[in-house]
């Protein structure tokens, strides 16, 4: 796949490597005008329909701010109730209704092959930003470039890395996608530190494997934390049969200062998708950690708008006319110039 003009980006397996590295270009590319250093409006006229009918507040917002900072409009849902799905509407004609008022859609979904489902109801792009436990393609790229970046600041690259993927392994869809897509890479270790019963499903485990990288399923943290990337997760309590099994989990890893300094290296790299989980009996990321410069959470968010800017550029076949519809920004642009 290398014209994604007119296509969906439903999962990381129609990504390869080639692909992620025309994404990363592009992303860069978007820069100045994320940063607001210039305007562009080569999506002027466009209509995002951003369907979310799962909680979601950076994904939602960063999807919506990314179609606008190409000059394109929104329009957007949030929740079952307040949509006709509530009356028994299959996916297949929301999707007919809805791709005749938009150019591109935006779609999170409790249900594991929704996104796609609707897809097939869909004459434009259709981005999948997270079908249940499923997948989150558009959050594994932006893990991925955070990697990369990150990495750089240190010498090393992706390929060689060791990573620890911490917590809720089994629920959570962004360490899924980001696994798969990590197969196009060389020679990683991998440390799945998870409890007994929320460990990584086979059939990530499985591609990680044939991918030839190094394994290693643990279920405590001390001792598995000196890695260049620690990507630490949510339970994601809203999946479980009940809240008293997910309440089980609550607080079984957290990751304080004090923990960083005695388990892992003075380099390692702290991500989590978020959100984190910052009540007292989850403590997910501590609070301490903020002034720790390896604390790379919010620098995800941002290539999080870089990603999905490149993403709706090139499904909207606009990837070299951003610089054509650039104009100046006129207002005074924020203090702090990250
Ligand atoms: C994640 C998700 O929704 O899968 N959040 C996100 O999109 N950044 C992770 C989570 O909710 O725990």
């Amino acid at each position: 796949m290398l014209s994604f003009q007119g296509e969906n980006i439903l999962s990381v397996n129609q990504l390869d490597r080639e692909a992620i590295e025309l994404i990363f270009d592009v992303a860069k590319r978007m820069e100045p005008y994320a940063k607001k250093h210039k305007r562009t409006q080569v999506l002027e006229g466009a209509v995002l329909a951003n369907l979310f009918f799962e909680p979601s507040t950076r994904t939602r917002v960063s999807f919506g701010t990314a179609f606008n900072l190409l000059g394109g409009l929104v329009r957007e849902t949030t929740g079952m109730q307040s949509s006709a799905l509530a009356k028994g509407e299959s996916l297949y004609d929301t999707a007919r209704v809805i791709s005749a008022y938009a150019d591109a859609v935006a779609m999170r979904h409790p249900d594991a092959g929704s996104v796609a489902e609707f897809a097939t109801g869909s004459d434009v792009p259709v981005l999948n930003g997270g079908d249940g436990p499923n997948e989150h393609p558009t959050q594994a790229l932006l893990d991925l470039l955070t990697i990369d970046r990150e990495l750089n600041r240190f010498d090393r690259s992706v390929d060689g890395m060791h990573i620890a993927l911490v917590g809720d392994l089994k629920y959570g869809r962004t360490v899924h996608s980001l696994s798969k897509l990590l197969c196009h890479y060389k020679n990683i270790k991998f440390s799945m530190v998870a409890p007994d019963g929320l460990q990584m499903p086979d059939y990530v485990l499985d591609a990680v494997s044939n991918a030839g990288h190094q394994i290693e399923l643990v279920s405590q943290m001390e001792g598995n934390l000196a890695a260049d990337i620690v990507y630490q997760t949510r339970i994601q309590e809203e999946r479980f049969p009940s809240q008293e099994e997910a309440n089980k989990y609550r607080g079984g890893f957290r990751i304080s200062q004090a923990i960083y300094d005695a388990h892992c290296k003075p380099e390692s790299v702290l991500m989590h998708p978020l959100p984190r989980d910052s009540r007292s009996d989850a403590n997910e990321l501590d609070n301490d950690l903020n002034s720790n410069d390896n604390l790379a959470i919010f620098r995800q968010v941002q290539n999080g708008v870089l990603i999905r800017m490149a993403l709706f550029a090139l499904t909207l076949g606009v990837e070299n006319k951003v610089q054509q519809y650039e104009t100046n920004v006129p207002w005074f642009s924020r203090k702090r110039q990250s």
